[in-house]
């Protein structure tokens, strides 16, 4: 069950983390650039059916401009400075559609984690406009994107669209039913706020036979220990901390 798993130990959070503006191709080339080979970000449909890349709702806090990202067209969403916010440096940065993030993830040999977002309970939508983009963008892949998402919904109809897309389950705690969902929804990875970590949790993941993930370690010490422990991968805005940090190291030290 757990052969499709991909990711490295350390993925970059929302595409390149604190480092460059969320969500973003200065993110992946940020990411690429510090050695960081796992990436996650955030992808929603536009309303003329565009997969994109952003993880609000609005396009408010991210972008120059106003509005709903299902309520404007893809277009409408290209024209959207996404990278001004962040720092001026970034300037022109765009909200990018899902293909140019996957063209340049495989350019740069990122494994991605394409994270459904939909913070109503439009997932089966958001899943059946966006999944079929998700097979078409990593066709030939060398590795498959791991398809994540809190919603049920948009993970039961990824797999009816696209069995063979890795799937996780994205938690914020862990419900005490993981392993009927889990299992119901064939996914191979449970993704959990870093709050919900323990080391029975790790235990019995790991002995059903299932991947963890934990969302957002920022801290290079803690990181180094549920990585040590048996934790999978962290995604965080941090990479720069985390790239490079030896368990085994941190283990060893008082
Ligand atoms: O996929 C992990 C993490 O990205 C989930 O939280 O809100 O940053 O998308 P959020
Ligand atoms: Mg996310």
């Amino acid at each position: 069950m757990i052969d499709r798993w991909a990711l490295p130990r350390v993925v970059a959070h929302r595409c390149g983390g604190a480092l460059a503006p969320e969500n973003t191709l200065a993110g992946l080339r940020v990411a690429a650039a510090l050695g960081c080979r796992g990436v996650e970000f955030d992808v929603q449909a536009s309303a003329d059916g565009e997969a994109v890349v952003i993880h609000d709702a609005r396009v408010d806090r991210t972008t120059d401009r106003c509005g709903t990202v299902a309520m404007l067209t893809a277009a409408q969403l290209a024209a959207c400075d996404a990278g001004v916010r962040h720092h001026p440096a970034f300037a022109g940065e765009r909200i990018p559609r899902l293909g140019e993030v996957a063209a340049l993830c495989r350019t740069l040999g990122l494994v991605a984690n394409v994270e459904l977002k939909c913070e109503t309970d439009e997932g089966s939508a958001l899943a059946h406009a966006v999944v079929p983009q998700v097979v078409a963008c990593w066709r030939g892949a060398s590795a498959l994107p791991l398809v994540s998402s809190f919603s049920e919904a948009a993970l039961a109809v990824a797999a009816d669209i696209a069995e063979f897309l890795p799937r996780a389950l994205l938690v914020e705690a862990v419900p005490s039913d993981w392993r009927g969902r889990l299992s119901r929804l064939g996914c191979i990875a449970l993704h959990c706020h870093v709050s919900a970590l323990d080391e029975a949790l790790v235990r019995q993941v790991r002995e059903a036979g299932y991947r963890l993930a934990a969302y957002t370690e920022n801290d290079p010490v803690r990181a180094a220990r549920w990585l040590a422990g048996g934790v999978d991968a962290l995604f965080t805005d941090r990479p720069e901390l985390l790239l490079g940090t030896e368990p085994a190291a941190v283990v060893a030290s008082p």
